[in-house]
């Protein structure tokens, strides 16, 4: 018989398939079993009638455990009271393995602790499993849209003599007799790749040894970057707008019941949809938040809480640019008009959410590159190589990353990042 998904269960209905998966959880009652099925692709219930199979079938039922892999034969019946809409009346049973222990996570509720030391398990509930596929979806999404967009993918190294974010949070490897560091951001690789291909895009694993321990911080995070030549930072951000809304619409079409799974409401993510979020200045920004009650000032960079407050105000993600000089990183270009605030903006998403998107145009100029690269005391020799992107033929070029586990914490409406990746590397978690 012909192997079939959850997923396809549909296309045969009335007709015998063979499912090959795990016993999920099960209950008896007399000489009826109930087993609730998954195979990754969904999950439905077999129903296994013990005067219909042989005694072979029936005392493999019997032996069942908590995700005990097995084959299931039958006939797809529809069940309107069912999620998937139908169940299989079974006609054979097979167990392929029996776990050696009790499945360590059964129906009470567990510390996310304990869950997250056994993460390699807790990724079969029907919770996690939605989570992964919104991520998929996500990831397919950008990938999509920055190809769409006529973006080259050039994938930046991991390995890198130098810092893109700042000095402080670099995680440093034994590189032969050298040492090397982990990659922040491809961004700098992505500025020489524009210049090549004139609009790149690169999406990898990122590592920061930020010592936050907070809901939207991993040390080892996904972000894809996107770079350029010619964009200005109005195009830039009408750029990320543009994905943001495409990534949105792609889930809302496709994964809309990993959505119910997850309880998403998902009437925010269809206001998203229209696009138009707002811009706000740096300034308004600061305004805003002292209305608000927080005693932020001007010329400080804008905390999680702000984020928080300033977001609850919009039902849209908004952009708050002009960010001033000294609380962004040094290659951001300052505004010729205002040279005090940079032409930069970050893009906060909304239901409390914050940063998701940091971008900005990008200094073109020689002489101010070298005197930030100077003022920040970054080593200039493990830079003359970006400077060369100044030195023949420089142009106006822009860029972002987004962050792909914040991205999916706000879509899936999640409390914290360490849900949104398989295994999530965080300043106290290096395991599994
Ligand atoms: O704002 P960031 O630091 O910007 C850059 O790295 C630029 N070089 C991007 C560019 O212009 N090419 O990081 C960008 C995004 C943030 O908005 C956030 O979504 C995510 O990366 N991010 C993190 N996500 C999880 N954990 C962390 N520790 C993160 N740090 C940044
Ligand atoms: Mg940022």
């Amino acid at each position: 018989m012909q192997h079939t998904l959850v997923r396809d269960i549909a296309k045969y209905d009335g007709q015998e398939v063979l499912l090959k998966g795990w016993c999920h959880n099960f209950r008896s009652s007399g000489s009826i079993f109930f087993l609730q099925f998954r195979d990754g692709s969904g999950r439905l219930q077999a129903v296994i009638s013990k005067k219909e199979v042989s005694e072979e079938t029936w005392n493999a039922c019997q032996s069942l455990s908590i995700e005990a892999s097995v084959e299931v034969e039958g006939l797809v019946k529809a069940e309107p009271r069912a999620p998937s809409g139908y169940e299989i009346q079974a006609k054979a049973v097979r167990v392929v393995a029996l776990p050696t222990e009790e499945f360590p996570i059964g129906k009470k509720e567990h510390g996310v602790e304990f869950l997250m030391d056994i993460r390699h398990l807790w990724l079969r509930s029907s919770r996690q499993e939605a989570i992964l596929r919104v991520r998929d979806e996500i990831e397919f999404a950008m990938r999509e849209f920055m190809h769409e967009r006529g973006f080259t993918l050039t994938d930046s190294p991991i390995f890198t003599p130098n810092a893109v974010e700042g000095t402080t949070d670099l995680f440093e490897v034994k590189y032969f007799d050298d040492k090397a560091y982990l990659s922040q951001s491809g961004q700098l690789y992505l500025e020489a790749t524009s210049a090549a291909l004139g609009k790149t895009y690169c999406f990898g694993p990122t590592f920061r040894s930020e010592k936050s321990k907070t809901r939207r911080h991993l040390t080892e995070f996904w972000m894809l970057e996107a770079e350029a030549a010619y964009m200005d930072y109005a195009e830039n951000m009408q750029l990320q707008e543009d994905m943001v809304v495409h990534i949105v619409k792609k889930v809302l079409a496709n994964r809309r019941e990993d959505l119910k799974t997850l309880e998403r409401d998902t009437a925010p993510l269809e206001a998203v949809v229209a696009g138009g979020f707002p811009r706000v200045h740096y300034d308004e920004a600061i305004a805003q938040l002292q209305k608000l009650g927080s005693d932020v000032k001007w010329g400080d960079d804008l905390g999680a809480d702000d984020e928080t407050i300033l977001t609850q105000q919009y039902d849209k993600p908004i952009f708050i640019h002009h960010y001033p000089v000294e609380v962004k990183a040094f290659y951001m270009k300052p505004d010729p008009e205002n040279p005090k605030q940079v032409l930069n903006n970050d893009m906060l998403a909304p239901e409390g959410y914050g940063e998701i998107i940091g971008g900005s145009q990008r200094i073109d100029d020689l002489k101010l590159l070298e005197e930030r690269i100077a003022q920040h005391g970054l080593p200039k020799e493990a830079f003359e190589w970006y400077l060369d992107i100044r030195r023949y033929g420089s142009v106006p070029h822009s860029g972002f990353g987004i962050g792909l586990e914040r991205t999916v914490a706000w879509i899936c409406k999640l409390p914290h990042v360490r849900e949104t990746i398989p295994f999530a590397r965080l300043l106290n978690r290096l395991n599994p």
